[in-house]
C-alpha cells in the first residue's frame, strides 16, 4: 500500500522483505543490501537478469569505504560535489559485498539519494539499501508512488510516498578505467556539469558492446505502444495516416485529426521540467489505448541529450 509511514518500511526491511522509496531521481525498489534473500527478492519481483547488477544507496558520503575499496581522488571530488544527489559512482567493492548484488563484477555502484524520505528511512537503518528503478525490467521508470502501484499492486506492503520525483531521470553512472572517470549512463546530470568538475570524461554507455555496463540495454524505458523516435514530426504523421497517435513533445503543440492525445514537455522550452515530465507523460500516453506513439528529439545539449539516450532506447526496435 501507498503510506508515509517510515517506521512500517523500516519493520519491512528488518524481515527482509522489500519496500519501494521515493529520491529524486526515479523511485526505487528496496531491500537490505547486505541480505541475500532480500536481493533475490528483488531480482524475482523485477524480473531482472542477474547479470544485471544493483545500486547501492548508503545514507552519507562518509559510509563510503564501508562498501567501496581504493577510490580514485576524482571519485571523492565528485562525491564530494554531487552527494547527495543523483550521481552514481561505480567503484571497487569491498569483499564482503555480495556477488548477487554486484552480478559477480568486482566493482559496486553506489549512490547517496537526494531524497529527504529516503534519507530518514537511511538514517534509521544500519545497513544501506540495495534499489534499482521500481518497474518491471525493461518498462518506463516509476516518477511518484502511484506509478510503483500500477506496477507491483499489493505485493509491495509498502509504497513510502515522497511526492513527485525532482528530477524525473535516473542518476548519472560514472566508473573509473585506470584512475579516469568514464561515463556509463547519462543521467539527471548532465555530461557537462561532471565535465566542468573533472575535466573530459571518457564515454562507454552502450551495453551491447561494453562488458563494464551491463544495464545499458540498448532497449530499455519502452512504452508497451509502438514507439517512434523522430526529428520530424510532419513527416512520420505522414506515415500513421488513420492511426489513432499520440505525441511527446518537447514544447510546442501540433494539429493534425490523427493526434488523440499529446504531451508537452516544457511550454517554456526547459531542460530540467521536460526531464522531471518526461517519465509520467510517457506513463500516460500510454494509458491512452493507442496505435502509436510519436516522440520527438530534443536539442541534443544538456538535460537534451540524457533525454535523448532515453528516447532512443525507449524506441529501439527489437
Ligand atoms: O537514479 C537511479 O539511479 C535509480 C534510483 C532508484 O536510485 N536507480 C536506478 O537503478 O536507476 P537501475 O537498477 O534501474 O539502474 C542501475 C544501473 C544499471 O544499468 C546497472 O547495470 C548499472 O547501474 N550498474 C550497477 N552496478 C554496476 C557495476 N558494478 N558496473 C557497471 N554498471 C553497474
Ligand atoms: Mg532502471
Amino acid at each position: 500500500m501507498i503510506t508515509t509511514d517510515i517506521n512500517k518500511a523500516k519493520e519491512i526491511l528488518l524481515k527482509n522483505e522489500l519496500i519501494a522509496i521515493p529520491t529524486e531521481t526515479v523511485y526505487g525498489l528496496a531491500g537490505n543490501a547486505y541480505n541475500e534473500t532480500a536481493i533475490k527478492k528483488i531480482f524475482e519481483l523485477k524480473k531482472r537478469p542477474f547479470y544485471n547488477p544493483l545500486i547501492i544507496h548508503l545514507k552519507s558520503a562518509s559510509c563510503i569505504s564501508d562498501v567501496a575499496l581504493e577510490i580514485p581522488e576524482s571519485a571523492l571530488i565528485l562525491a564530494t560535489t554531487f552527494w547527495p544527489g543523483p550521481l552514481t559512482l561505480v567503484l571497487k567493492k569491498q569483499p564482503h559485498i555480495s556477488d548477487l548484488v554486484t552480478a559477480g563484477k568486482e566493482t559496486v555502484a553506489i549512490r547517496v539519494p537526494n531524497h529527504p524520505v529516503a534519507l530518514a528511512l537511511l538514517d534509521q537503518l544500519d545497513f544501506p539499501l540495495a534499489a534499482p528503478s521500481a518497474n518491471p525490467f525493461g518498462s518506463i521508470s516509476p516518477t511518484n508512488a502511484e506509478h510503483v502501484y500500477n506496477y507491483f499492486g499489493e505485493e509491495l506492503n509498502v509504497i513510502l510516498d515522497g511526492g513527485e520525483c525532482e528530477k524525473g531521470l535516473e542518476s548519472t553512472i560514472i566508473g573509473f578505467e585506470n584512475n579516469q572517470p568514464v561515463l556509463y549512463r547519462h543521467g539527471s546530470i548532465s555530461l557537462e556539469e561532471i565535465e566542468n568538475i573533472v575535466g573530459k570524461l571518457g564515454i562507454t554507455t552502450n551495453s551491447d558492446t561494453s562488458p563494464n555496463a551491463p544495464g545499458m540495454l540498448s532497449r530499455h524505458y519502452a512504452p508497451k505502444t509502438d514507439t517512434y523516435l523522430t526529428n520530424n514530426i510532419s513527416e512520420l504523421l505522414k506515415c500513421f495516416e488513420g492511426k489513432k497517435i499520440g505525441l511527446l513533445l518537447f514544447k510546442n503543440t501540433v494539429q493534425n485529426k490523427s493526434i488523440i492525445h499529446q504531451e508537452i514537455l516544457s511550454k517554456s522550452g526547459n531542460f530540467n521540467e521536460a526531464a522531471k515530465n518526461l517519465y509520467a507523460a510517457m506513463h500516460r500516453l500510454d494509458q491512452n489505448k493507442l496505435d502509436v506513439i510519436i516522440a520527438e528529439r530534443l536539442p541534443d545539449e544538456g538535460l537534451g541529450k540524457t533525454i535523448n539516450d532515453k528516447l532512443e532506447r525507449a524506441t529501439k526496435k527489437e
